[in-house]
């Protein structure tokens, strides 16, 4: 394995680094500091060929124009909080309104567009950010390390760990865009999601607090199949949303802190595929139905929807408002410490 970095541009006069964990077969990630995103995912195919997988912008100025979250690190908060507040310890806390009435992904100041400190260990790449009292509305100062690594078993992951000074809510998530051809849409993907319940949404795309059976609605996953097999039909939450943004519950095993199965995807001309595992207690699946790029993407072209599949493995969207979805409070003193992997095949 080799890990190398190159200077990516200069953002506030600090520096941006890109990143490359690669090995010998050829197979790599690029991640960047700015945001803690991840750029580049280049895997096998089934003959062995290499390609891209994950969409992203070849310089930093795609990255400052974009406003998809792409690749990105996403807090305070991934997804949406319900009227931008929250109630913690008798005290209401106000978030920035940058959805609507609502906050969304950290609100202005979100993790996505800051410039985080870099390390590069053994066989790591570590970003570190603090996050002060009160940035975005939320309580506590919060330390926060984000670590990546790339085994040459094709296995991306990606550590998630925080420490706060004052009880807040903390939920990070990775917000690639997958695109296992490496090329066109990602309808014609099949995806399977262990998940007989999905979370179902309002028109402004918060959770209602409902979870409801998927079993004979477009939402079952639960059989691997193509993303587009129904995701035209005439259902009031595909219709709101685009196609799919909805979050699925994980069953995580009592006292494992293994990550857990909690999504496969599978592209039948290239045969890759990529299974999802986390320890967090959810995964949103987003079809990308709003993804429009500013600049033109890796591939020199605009990103238009469904171009990518996102898989965010994260708590409950809004789940702060909603006392009986898991929680995401991360108490003062305590250690939040979560993982994803990205298994590629
Ligand atoms: C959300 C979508 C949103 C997108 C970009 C996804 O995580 O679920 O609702 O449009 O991010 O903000």
């Amino acid at each position: 394995m080799n890990i190398s970095k190159q200077f990516f541009g200069l953002v506030d006069e600090k520096e941006v680094w890109l990143f490359s964990i690669s090995h010998d077969s050829g197979a790599s990630i690029q991640i960047t500091n700015y945001g803690a995103t991840w750029v580049s995912a280049v895997m096998p195919d089934k003959n062995g060929d290499l390609g891209d997988v994950i969409l992203g912008y070849d310089n930093l100025n795609g990255y400052l124009s974009d406003t998809n979250y792409m690749g990105s690190i996403v807090g305070r908060f991934a997804n949406r909080i319900k009227n931008a507040s929250f109630n913690l310890n008798n005290h209401t806390y106000f978030l920035d309104k940058n959805d609507g009435e609502n906050t969304n992904h950290g609100g202005y100041s979100g993790f996505h567009s800051q410039v985080f400190e870099s390390e590069i260990t053994e066989n790591a790449v570590v970003f570190l950010l603090k996050s002060p009292d009160g940035e975005g509305g939320y309580p506590g100062n919060v330390d926060i390390r984000i670590c990546y690594s790339f085994s040459d078993d094709l296995k991306v992951r990606i550590n998630f760990w925080a420490t706060t000074d004052k009880d807040t809510c903390l939920n990070m998530t990775n917000h690639a865009y997958f695109n296992l051809r490496g090329s066109g849409n990602i309808l014609k993907h099949q995806l399977q999601i262990p998940s007989t319940e999905m979370l179902e949404t309002n028109e402004n795309y918060i959770p209602t607090g409902k979870l409801v059976p998927v079993t004979g609605t477009p939402f079952d996953f639960t059989r691997m199949r193509r993303v587009d097999e129904r995701i035209n039909e005439n259902n009031q939450q595909l219709i709101w949303n685009r196609g799919y943004n909805h979050c699925y519950p994980i069953s995580i095993m009592p006292d494992s802190d293994q990550p857990q199965p909690a999504a496969r995807l599978f592209e039948p001309v290239s045969g890759r595929q990529l299974h999802l595992f986390t320890t967090l207690p959810s995964v949103l699946v987003y079809s990308a139905g709003f993804l429009d790029s500013k600049l033109p993407g890796k591939s020199g072209i605009n990103y238009q929807p469904a171009d990518g599949i996102c898989l965010e493995a994260q708590f409950y969207p809004d789940s702060p408002n909603h006392p009986h979805f898991p929680s995401c409070l991360l108490r003062k003193d305590e250690i939040y410490n979560h993982s994803t992997e990205y298994r590629f095949f």
